[in-house]
């Protein structure tokens, strides 16, 4: 049986979106900087990257907030449960027209490879692409204005950090893109995440919790 469920909430889907586009923003203008290309030229893609970047940590502070109030955050606990069903699936499963291994529910919208990877991004990542991308705007060199606080010997760490970040970055984006399109259509993943409700297979009862989140956020 299908049931429409409603799983990303109004802030989650405006939080969504704002982060992919800034997220596109800063890997357009960051590589463009790096000198992988020409698009917008050098000093309108460093202006560009820097108001980006602001605008994606003013996000980051809003969407803590979110996780933290709404207590959201704990979707993404990691699991070993399923986890290597979850591979399986991926690897072999999905070429087989196999069922997916995990359901989706409001409680656990993310299945356990997921829970990882955006923990990984959460935790590690994104930490490590504005705190580099900080260092990258603040830095001083010791002899430069007598400036004491950030004196750094070499700008060369940093941006090799920032720069390793940004390609784990554009893989998670490949991936990411590929992945959306294996829910249980070619667009439901897609779908859900702009108007929020999902057509989710229901194979039994869903439990008193689910039932009142599911109402409660109609
Ligand atoms: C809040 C987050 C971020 C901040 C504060 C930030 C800041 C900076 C700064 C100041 C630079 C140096 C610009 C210059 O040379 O004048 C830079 C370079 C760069 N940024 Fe970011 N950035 C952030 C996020 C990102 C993201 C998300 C990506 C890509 C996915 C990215 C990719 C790059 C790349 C590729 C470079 C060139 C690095 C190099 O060749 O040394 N940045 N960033």
């Amino acid at each position: 049986m299908k049931n429409k469920i409603y799983i990303y909430r109004a802030f989650e889907r405006f939080w969504h979106w704002t982060q992919a586009f800034l997220i596109f923003i800063l890997m357009l203008t960051g590589f463009e900087i790096h000198g992988t290309f020409k698009f917008f030229g050098f000093q309108n893609a460093v202006s560009y990257h820097k108001t980006a970047a602001y605008a994606f940590i003013v996000l980051i502070v809003f969407a803590i907030f979110w996780h933290l109030t709404t207590g959201e955050w704990r979707q993404y606990l990691p699991t070993t449960e399923h986890i290597r069903a979850q591979m399986n699936y991926y690897i072999f499963g999905i070429f087989r027209n196999e069922p997916h291994p995990t359901k989706k529910t409001v409680l656990t919208k993310l299945n356990p490879l997921q829970k990882l990877v955006y923990l990984g991004l959460k935790v590690l990542v994104i930490p490590i692409m504005v705190l580099s991308g900080l260092m990258y705007m603040f830095y001083r060199y010791p002899q430069q204005n007598k400036i004491e606080t950030l004196n750094l010997e070499s700008l060369e760490p940093v941006a090799l950090l920032h720069t390793i970040g940004a390609f784990m970055l554009v893989a998670f984006v490949i991936a990411h893109v590929y992945l959306i399109t294996t829910g249980s259509t070619v667009t439901s993943n897609l779908k859900a995440m702009i108007i929020g409700y999902e057509d989710v297979e229901q194979d039994g009862e869903e439990s008193a919790e689910e039932t009142k989140l599911n109402q409660q956020t109609k």
